[in-house]
């Protein structure tokens, strides 16, 4: 059975072009996963569709109410599924864990806004926090967006060429070589005559060197 993910969210429209486009839209299309993209007004009761509301103890901004999303991940967890929360203070998206969910059979992704999400939906119906780096966004749409994308590279099928997962940044602690392509001379500029010489082994070699040399410059604490 593939993955099956649920995504709660205010703002459901922000993923309609990211389900339908490129790599995705065809793994989904094909399914290799599922997604289900949910608005989670659809829980609220009151006629004006209110999802949330101050914080106590005063500060700016509103926080996402406990009734609709405990209502929501209520209805839609299964047994054994997780329940990840998008958030800049959770655990940091790595390779390592997005290939870890992409051999889940189930995931809610909620996204908050605003100030964040009632500590009590922390507490009681999350079991894992999630950041995609060390920057705030508005809300967490397109954060459960990038961690789809991410887990779902590791999936069987998704990418075309399986080989491509092993010559990426990261797969060996290390940033990527460069590439170029035809032609290969353009506007002046030619491309590394290793890569014309069809010697794999030099190739290998240049490959690894600016390997080392881009991460030394853009991410030493990679090498240590
Ligand atoms: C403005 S943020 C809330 C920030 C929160 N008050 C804090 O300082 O940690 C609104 C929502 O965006 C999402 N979000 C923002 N930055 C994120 C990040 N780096 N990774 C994952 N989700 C993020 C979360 O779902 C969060 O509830």
């Amino acid at each position: 059975m593939p993955l099956q993910i649920d995504i709660l969210t205010l703002f459901p429209r922000m993923l309609d072009g990211f389900l339908s486009e490129s790599i995705l839209g065809k793994g989904l299309e094909r399914g290799l996963l599922g997604v289900k993209v949910h608005d989670l007004r659809n829980w609220t009761t009151d006629k004006h569709r209110t999802a949330d509301d101050r914080p106590f103890g005063g500060g700016a901004g509103m926080v996402l109410k406990p009734e609709p999303v405990f209502a929501a991940i209520e209805q839609l967890q299964t047994p054994g599924c997780r329940r990840i929360y998008l958030t800049p203070d959770g655990v940091p998206l790595s390779p390592a864990l997005a290939e870890e969910l992409s051999r889940q059979q189930h995931l809610v992704l909620l996204s908050g806004h605003y100030e964040g999400i009632d500590q009590r939906i922390r507490d009681q119906v999350i079991d894992l926090e999630i950041s995609i780096g060390d920057y705030v966004l508005t809300n967490g749409t397109l954060a459960a967006a990038v961690l789809i994308d991410a887990l779902s590279r590791f999936i069987p099928g998704v990418l075309g060429e399986e080989k491509s997962l092993t010559h990426e940044s990261f797969t060996s602690k290390l940033l990527d070589f460069p590439q170029y392509t035809r032609p290969a001379e353009f506007r002046g500029m030619s491309i590394p005559e290793v890569l014309l010489s069809g010697n794999h082994a030099e190739i290998e070699k240049w490959r690894q060197a600016r390997q080392r040399e881009k991460t030394r410059q853009v991410r030493p604490d990679l090498l240590k």
